[in-house]
């Protein structure tokens, strides 16, 4: 997905409430404890790194952690860099194992970037970077809970008699196909195992939220991010969408109430299965 889009959502971020407050709050207090048990200087990578309040939230438990962060938005590396002494790597996770060094992390983090980024790559990605004993956190949404924004689409945009509001509809459903987010843990974990990997520890996060009017569900979906694949239509530039989806927003009726189902997961290396090789 463009840039752009990804600098154009940096200006809005926000890691001070909400679902990434909360997640980075619970991730930090465990993956923490996991950490302590590692001696020595920790050297932590996060991939999609944002605006680096999960590292800061982590450095702030006093673990003794070098800090890389490597993103595709030259917007969000410059805010996690005002934030915390990290290294900043641009560039695609997709190609994380070409820029960062093999088998050198305590911990991988790779949250909320599933949206943009195939799991079995991010994965494979991932399993390359860490060094023995190492941790892969990865947090992402499923689609679990998202019935009621897939009816809204259904009924406020695709079935409309407003040719305007189909095409929206369309670009919704397109930018929803993109997405690598998982249908659920269940799928997410097998494709965990067949890469050679295995949870550690599984923590389910269940937020339930609610638009009370347009302006909110713009702020959640466009200035926060959620929506963040509906901004790079093709050929469209970003305040261009910006202004579709302000408009869009308000073609729905409000209250509108969804439920995120955040899964939060620590991921080791499996063991070999006895017998192999
Ligand atoms: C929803 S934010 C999550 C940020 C942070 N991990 C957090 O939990 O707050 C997604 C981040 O992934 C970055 N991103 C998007 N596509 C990416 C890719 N292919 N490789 C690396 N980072 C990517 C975006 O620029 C953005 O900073």
């Amino acid at each position: 997905m463009s840039q752009r889009a990804h600098d154009a959502v940096a200006a809005g971020y926000n890691s001070g409430s909400g679902i990434i407050a909360d997640k980075n709050r619970e991730v930090a207090a465990k993956l923490g404890e996991r950490l302590r048990l590692r001696t020595g200087p920790l050297a932590v990578a996060d991939l999609g790194v944002g605006d680096g309040a999960m590292l800061a939230q982590l450095a702030a438990l006093g673990l003794p952690l070098v800090m890389t962060g490597l993103d595709v938005s030259p917007a969000m590396l410059k805010l996690a860099a005002a934030r915390i002494p990290l290294k900043t790597v641009h560039a695609p996770a997709q190609r994380a194992r070409e820029v960062l060094p093999a088998a050198a992390f305590d911990a991988v983090l790779a949250h909320f970037i599933l949206a943009y980024v195939d799991r079995r790559t991010l994965l494979e990605q991932a399993r390359g970077l860490l060094a023995p004993g190492g941790v892969l956190s990865l947090v992402t949404t499923t689609e679990e809970g998202g019935g009621p924004f897939f009816e809204g689409l259904d009924r406020f945009f695709l079935q409309s008699r407003n040719p305007l509001k189909r095409a929206i509809g369309r670009v919704c459903q397109r930018a929803i196909a993109q997405s690598h987010v998982p249908e659920s843990f269940a799928s997410l974990e097998a494709e965990i195992h067949a890469a050679g990997l295995v949870v550690l520890r599984r923590d389910t996060m269940r937020q339930h939220i609610t638009f009370d009017d347009a302006a909110a569900a713009y702020r959640f979906g466009i200035e926060e991010g959620w929506a963040a694949n509906f901004l790079a239509m093709p050929g469209v530039p970003v305040r261009a969408a910006q202004a579709i989806a302000r408009w869009g927003t308000r073609q729905a009726t409000y209250p509108f109430s969804f439920t995120h189902v955040i899964e939060m997961l620590e991921i080791g290396v499996a063991a070999p299965a006895e017998g192999a090789d």
